[in-house]
């Protein structure tokens, strides 16, 4: 690992379990700087510790906010917090997902459908242009969106989901034409 590889920042939505938290891991093993959020306040703070706790150059590499992605002044905070704590936000890992109803598109409560969209995309554009206003527009940086194979092929009663990640899909194409 050269220097230039570590001691970045990520903000990783949606860490403090599963495949976000899988993430957190591996960058601060690499040396990286990261904060992860989640809704859940006693899972991210022991998330916090443990992250803590592994990384190799100890405490200060990693710090948890809590709230819901979708909501906009969560959103501000998270990125605020990241950049007084760190200075910068190399990465952003839209990894935070709901797929909160199981059954045919037909008797789908549009209610619900938005609430998968406000969640599984417009958060994710939402932290992005966070990011991309506080650092990676004049430093460059990264972005990964967390999308799934029901984005790319129809699955069976997760019919808001897979829309949702068809939709993160061509978000992430949309924000490399635009940003990258
Ligand atoms: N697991 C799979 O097989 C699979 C396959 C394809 C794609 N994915 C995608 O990968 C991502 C992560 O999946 P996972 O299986 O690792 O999920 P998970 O184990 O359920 O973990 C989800 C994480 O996101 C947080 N979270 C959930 N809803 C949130 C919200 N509205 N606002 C902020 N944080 C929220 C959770 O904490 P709180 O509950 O405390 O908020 C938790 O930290 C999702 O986008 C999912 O769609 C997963």
């Amino acid at each position: 690992m050269t220097t230039a590889d570590s001691d970045k920042v990520a903000l990783i939505t949606g860490g403090s379990r599963g495949i976000g938290y899988g993430v957190a891991e591996a960058l601060v093993a690499r040396g990286h700087r990261v904060c992860v959020t989640g809704r859940g306040e006693d899972a991210l703070t022991a998330a916090v510790e443990a992250l803590s706790a592994a990384a190799p150059d100890g405490a200060g590499r990693v710090i948890g906010v809590a709230g819901k992605a979708h909501d906009e002044a969560h959103q501000a905070v998270a990125v605020e917090r990241v950049m007084e704590a760190f200075g910068r936000v190399d990465f952003l890992v839209n990894n935070a997902g709901t797929n909160p109803v199981f059954g045919p598109i037909a008797e789908l409560d549009l209610g619900v459908a938005r609430k998968v969209f406000e969640t599984n995309v417009v958060s994710a554009l939402g932290f992005a242009q966070r990011t991309y206003r506080a650092w990676q527009k004049e430093n460059g940086g990264a972005i990964v969106n967390i999308a799934s194979i029901a984005g790319v092929a129809p699955s069976p009663f997760i019919g808001a989901y897979g829309m949702s990640k068809a939709a993160m899909i061509n978000l992430t194409v949309q924000l490399a034409h635009e940003m990258a």
